[in-house]
Order: structure tokens, then sequence, then C-alpha cells
């Protein structure tokens, strides 16, 4: 078999590359070693910012989104029981969109399934040969049986377990990391949200946080030490764990139910570089890993494809290696930008180890600085909701 760009993983980057290259007529090939169900079955977050929207909307997966996303015209922190709302329409005049990130996925798989692109799932041994020179090739099996793709570029959109970034020579890679000795419970509930738009919180007991998927559907998520067994939360002890975290208001209209969903998941920073070798990308989580704390990682991961899809495209329509060339230091200013303001909002909101009571009081003042200054404020919505420079154009369709 032969096409132009073989997309490893049906992940949210992969999807969305292949419906743009699609859309200009590049022919891809999606290898995902999961089920579909499997891949649709993962819950992860759901605030999308404007550029994620719109790249969306180009890809011609956004129906439902405008249909049953929610915008939200800005967050509340909490510290110690007293909330303050950040008005990021009045500050900046922006938005955020919440609709999960396993919708995100169901509608560009529907809208793939549509353009009869092809994708291949629950293969086995995907390999990544060649890619240092003009014609590499991707080896997996499927049922038992091997195959082989020649193609054009192979992008590496496989998460942060994946085999692409495995496939680079160590000495060819750099990685940075900072892995956090504490992870998030996180709890789904049918129940309304407790609140019409996001609370993160900062307690003595730890952070939490109310978000939300729907009118009816709720988020949490609660502080834990990273090696907690979920087991050992059964949904009272949860509610009553978020309840002490809350103000007393907010603890008060909270609707408890059985959950629907229960995980812990670790917090980490990560950043591999470059993003490219030869003819192969990273995208999204297989590049980089941001802690949720300022629910970056959907969107990191649709501007890298935004960027990676606009060098290929340049690449087919003018010939012109510019666009790739570029990819990996463009894609990186904005990555790094992003951790910075990950690993900002998670320190200034969870109850660290190390922190002593000077730390403590550093956290207060940090709030009551956002609170007390525009300019800070502003600076906070403004990268919240994404920066309007990592708006991306891309050609007509
Ligand atoms: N071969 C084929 N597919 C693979 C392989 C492999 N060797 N390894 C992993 N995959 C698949 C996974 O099964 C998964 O479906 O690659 C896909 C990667 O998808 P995601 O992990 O969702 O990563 P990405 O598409 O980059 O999306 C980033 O996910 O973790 C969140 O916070 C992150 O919201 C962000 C988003
Ligand atoms: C979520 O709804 O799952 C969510 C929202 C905001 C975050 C992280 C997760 O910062």
């Amino acid at each position: 078999m032969r096409t132009q760009v073989v997309i490893i993983g049906a992940g949210p980057a992969g999807l969305l590359l292949g419906r743009l290259l699609e859309l200009q007529g590049i022919e891809t090939v999606i290898l995902e070693r999961k089920s579909r169900d499997y891949v649709l079955g993962r819950i992860r977050a759901g605030v999308l910012e404007e550029g994620t929207v719109e790249l969306l909307e180009r890809a011609g997966a956004a129906q439902r989104l405008h249909a049953e996303g929610l915008v939200h015209g800005g967050v509340e922190l909490s510290f110690g029981g007293e909330r303050h709302r950040f008005d990021f329409k009045k500050l900046i005049g922006r938005t955020v969109t919440v609709y999960g990130q396993t919708e995100v996925t169901h509608d560009l798989m529907d809208a793939r399934d549509a353009s009869g692109a092809h994708s291949i799932y629950e293969v086995d041994d995907v390999s990544l040969h060649g890619f240092d020179g003009a014609s590499p090739t991707v080896r997996y099996v499927k049922d038992g049986v091997g195959h082989e793709i020649a193609c054009d570029f192979i992008a590496g959109c496989d998460g942060f377990h994946g085999v692409s970034r495995a496939s680079v020579p160590a000495t060819a890679l750099t990685t940075y990391e900072r892995a956090y000795p504490f992870g998030w419970l996180g709890v789904l509930v049918e129940k309304p949200p407790v609140s019409d738009e996001l609370i993160y919180a900062n307690h003595e007991r730890g952070f939490a946080l109310c978000s939300q998927r729907s009118h009816t559907r709720s988020r949490y998520y609660v502080q834990v030490p990273v090696e907690e067994r979920v087991q050992d939360w059964s949904d009272d002890r949860f509610w009553d764990e978020l309840r002490q975290r809350l103000d007393p208001e907010t603890a008060e209209r909270l609707q408890t139910g059985p959950s629907i969903e229960k995980s812990v998941a670790p917090l980490r920073s990560f950043v591999a570089e470059p993003l490219r070798f030869g003819r192969l990308f990273l995208a999204g989580d297989a590049a980089h890993i941001v802690p949720p704390t300022g629910a970056k990682g959907l969107n990191l991961a649709v501007h890298d494809v935004g960027l990676l899809a606009n060098a290929l495209i340049e690449f087919y329509r003018e010939r012109s290696e510019t666009g790739i060339a570029h990819y990996s230091a463009r894609a990186l200013l904005h990555i790094w930008n992003a951790e910075r303001f990950s690993w900002w909002m998670t320190s200034i909101l969870h109850r660290l180890p190390e922190l002593d009571d000077f730390g403590r009081r550093l956290q207060r003042a940090e709030f009551d600085h956002l609170r007390q200054s525009d300019a800070a404020a502003s600076a906070f919505a403004e990268n919240y909701t994404g920066k309007a420079g990592s708006r991306l154009q891309l050609g007509p369709a």
C-alpha cells in the first residue's frame, strides 16, 4: 500500500490532522492500536479555546459542538473558601467552550468515516522505518498478518506511550520532565453542575475542581497523593472530601450521586525536543504533556496539528519545505508557554508537599494580586483562553 501521510494514533491529534489534510486532497492512512470503542471510552478534559473551536470548524467537525457545547465567559478561583470570578469576556473579550474531548473525538471519527478516508483500528507492532530519507515506510500487523505502507511523511500522534517518539534515536532527542507527587481523583456524575462556570479551589486539604460536561453531567476532581488507589475511595468519601475543599455555599449546593466513572490521573510536565526528525513529525501528547490544571492538553495538541497541517499543505501545494522546516520551533514556542502557564496554575492551586508557611502565603499573594490587578487578571484570562497570537490561518479549502 502507498499513501501520502501515515498518521499513527486516532486520538484527537491524529484524527484532526487526518481531517485537515483530507479536506485539502492529501491522502492519509490512520493506524490505531486500540478499537474505536476503546478510544471513545476514554474520559478526558473538556475546555476548548476559541482557536481550537475554529480549527474544528475548519475540519467540518463542529456542528454538534456548536449545538451542545457550553460557552463560558469566565472561571472562578477559590482560596480557602473565598471565591473570585474572572470575567474573561469583560477583561479581554474572549470565552472558552466546555465540550468533552470524548465528544470531539467522536465528531472527528464521524467526519472521517463520511469522507471514506482509510483508518485501521486494532493494529499491533507498528514500526517506523526510513524517515531520515525520502521514502519512509510504516509496518504493522493486523489480525496476525504483516503489512507495509510506503509514504511521504509519518505523523506521530500516538500519545505519551506511543511508538513514534520511541523510534527516534535517543541521541537525537532531548526531554524535559517534571513529575508531581500528586494526582487528580476524578468523578463523573449524572447531576447538574454545582455552578454555571468552573471553580478551581485551593484549600489546605488540597486542590479541588468543579467542572462539567453538560447541563446534566458534572466532572469533579480532588488532589490526592499519586499512589492513591481508586478502590479506596467510595463515592461517599469522595463527596465528603470535595465538600470540605469548597466554600460553604458551593458545598451546600453540590448535587451528588453514584459515580459513572472514577479514576486517578497523575500530574506531569513533559516536553520532547525537537518535533521533527527528517520525515517524521511528533504532535500532541506524543511530544508533550501538561498537568491538567490549565486545561491545555487538548488545545496544545490541536495547535501542533494546525501548524503541521499548514506545513504539509504548503509542501504539497507549493513544493515548499519552509513550513516543515519551521514546524518544530514554531510549535515549541507555543508548547513552552503552555507548559509555563500549566506549571504556574498548578503551583498556585495545589498543596505541594515541600510548601512551607512562606510558600502558602505566596500562593495567597498570587490570588490577591490576580483579584486586585486587572493587568494580572487579563494575563491569566489571555493564557487560559489561549493567546490571540496562537490563532492559525489555513489556506482556502
Ligand atoms: N500504534 C498505534 N496507535 C497507538 C500506538 C501505537 N504504537 N500507541 C498509542 N497509540 C494510540 C493510542 O491508543 C491513542 O488512541 O494513539 C492515540 C493517542 O491519542 P491521545 O493519547 O488521545 O493523544 P493526542 O491525540 O495527542 O491527544 C492529546 O489527549 O491526553 C490528552 O491531554 C491530552 O487532551 C490531550 C489529548
Ligand atoms: C475537565 O472538565 O475534565 C477539566 C476541566 C478543566 C481542567 C481540567 C479538566 O483544567
